[in-house]
């Protein structure tokens, strides 16, 4: 069985996807990944003009999101 898929929420900053991921728009199209990155960061604050990538918009727009998940519940990531 396979590991899942890990999905890191950077502290006032994008999710962070571990490994290869392949990411699709509404109607299921690819877009592009660019070759040999082996993490994609997802927009979560909704500035980037690179939707759904995360361009560093986030420090410049005061974006703030810092949850923690509870220490006993889950695996934390590598
Ligand atoms: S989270 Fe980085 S630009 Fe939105």
């Amino acid at each position: 069985m396979s590991e899942p898929i890990v999905i890191r929420c950077r502290e006032n900053g994008p999710y962070v996807l571990e490994g290869p991921v392949k990411v699709v728009d509404h109607l299921g199209n690819a877009f592009t990944i660019p070759a040999g990155k082996n993490n994609v960061a997802l927009c979560r604050c909704g500035h980037s003009k690179n939707r759904p990538f995360c361009d560093g918009s986030h420090r410049d727009c005061g974006f703030q999101a810092a949850e923690v998940a509870p220490a006993d519940v889950g695996e934390r990531g590598a």
